[in-house]
C-alpha cells in the first residue's frame, strides 16, 4: 500500500511512522486511520521491525485529534461505528502489537492524538507539547479509548478532571502525573525515543512480545494477569532466544537474538 497521509521508513530495525498532514495539524481523517491500520499490521508481521517510533510532522502538532470536518453530520450509529472501527483497527492494534511503539509527542496531542499516544507502549514528549482531551467542548466524549487509557495511566480523579474540564496540560505536568515517561527539549525528542528503542531492539524479541502481552493483561478486565505471566514465562523457555540469552551470559558474550 502506498501512503498519502503518513510517512513510513525502516532504519536500523526501527520503523519510523510520521503522520504527515501538517497543514491540518496531523488530524486523523479516515484515510490516515486506514493507512495507520495497514502500517501497524505490517509492523506486526515484519521480522526486520524490532520497534516503532510514531510522531507527527512539523513542530506544532503530534496529532490535534480526529478530523472534526469528517464527522460533523454523523448520527448515533455512525458515531458508534467510527469509535469501534478506530479502536479495533488502530488504537487496540497498537496496544496489542508484538512490537513496542514509542510515541514521540512533538506538539499538540489532543483528543484522538492523545489517545493515539496513550495506545503506544511508551511516551516521550517535547517540553513544548500540550496534551488534552477536549471532546466535551464539541458535545462528545473521547471515543478512541481515551476514557479508559487515561484513567489507567493517571487515576480516576485526574482523568475525570482532564476529560470534564477539557483543559490542556503541559508536558511537565504530564510527566508528573505519569502520562508521559520522559520530557526533553524538542531538538532531543527523536533522539530520546531512539535511545529507548535502540535498547529494546537488543533484547530478545519474543520476550519483548511476551512482556507487552503480560503488561496488557494487567489492565484487561476479566483476565488474570498473574496466570498470563505464568504461561508466558513458561513459553519463553521453549524459545531459541532463551537458550541464546542464557548461553551468552554463561559464556560472557553479547547475546545475538533471532526472535525464534
Ligand atoms: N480536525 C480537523 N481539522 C483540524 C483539527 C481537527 N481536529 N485540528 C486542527 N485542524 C485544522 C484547522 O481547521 C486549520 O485548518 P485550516 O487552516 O484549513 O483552517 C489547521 O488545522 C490549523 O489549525 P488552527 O486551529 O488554525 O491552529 P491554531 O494554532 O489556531 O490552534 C489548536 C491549534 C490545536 C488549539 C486548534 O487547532 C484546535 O483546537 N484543534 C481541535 C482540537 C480538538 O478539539 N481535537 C479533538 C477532536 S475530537
Amino acid at each position: 500500500m502506498t501512503y498519502q497521509n503518513i510517512l513510513s521508513e525502516i532504519k536500523a530495525n526501527i520503523l519510523y511512522i510520521t503522520i504527515n498532514r501538517e497543514a491540518k495539524l496531523n488530524a486523523l481523517n479516515k484515510a490516515t486511520l486506514l493507512e495507520l491500520a495497514d502500517v501497524i499490521a505490517y509492523a506486526s508481521r515484519t521480522e526486520e521491525v524490532r520497534g516503532v517510533l510514531l510522531t507527527g510532522a512539523g513542530e506544532k502538532a503530534f496529532v490535534a485529534g480526529a478530523d472534526i470536518s469528517e464527522f460533523s453530520s454523523y448520527n448515533t450509529e455512525q458515531g458508534e461505528a467510527l469509535a469501534r472501527n478506530g479502536q479495533v483497527n488502530v488504537f487496540d492494534a497498537i496496544e496489542k502489537c508484538n512490537k513496542p511503539f514509542v510515541a514521540a509527542i512533538n506538539g499538540f496531542a489532543l483528543g484522538g492524538g492523545l489517545e493515539l499516544a496513550m495506545a503506544c507502549h511508551i511516551r516521550v514528549a517535547a517540553d513544548t507539547a500540550k496534551m488534552g482531551l477536549p471532546e466535551v467542548t464539541l458535545g462528545l466524549i473521547p471515543g478512541y479509548g481515551g476514557t479508559q487509557r487515561l484513567t489507567r495511566l493517571v487515576g480516576k480523579g485526574r482523568a475525570t478532571e482532564m476529560i470534564t474540564t477539557a483543559d490542556m496540560i503541559t508536558a511537565e505536568r504530564a510527566e508528573k502525573i505519569g502520562l508521559v515517561n520522559h520530557v526533553v527539549p524538542l531538538a532531543e525528542l527523536i533522539g530520546k525515543a531512539e535511545e529507548i528503542l535502540n535498547k529494546i531492539k537488543q533484547r530478545a524479541p519474543l520476550a519483548i512480545a511476551s512482556a507487552i502481552r503480560t503488561v496488557n493483561a494487567a489492565v484487561t478486565e476479566g483476565v488474570n494477569g498473574f496466570e498470563v505471566e505464568i504461561e508466558e514465562f513458561g513459553n519463553c523457555f521453549g524459545t531459541a532466544d532463551f537458550k541464546e540469552g542464557v548461553g551468552a551470559f554463561l559464556e560472557k558474550r553479547k547475546a545475538d537474538f533471532k526472535g525464534r
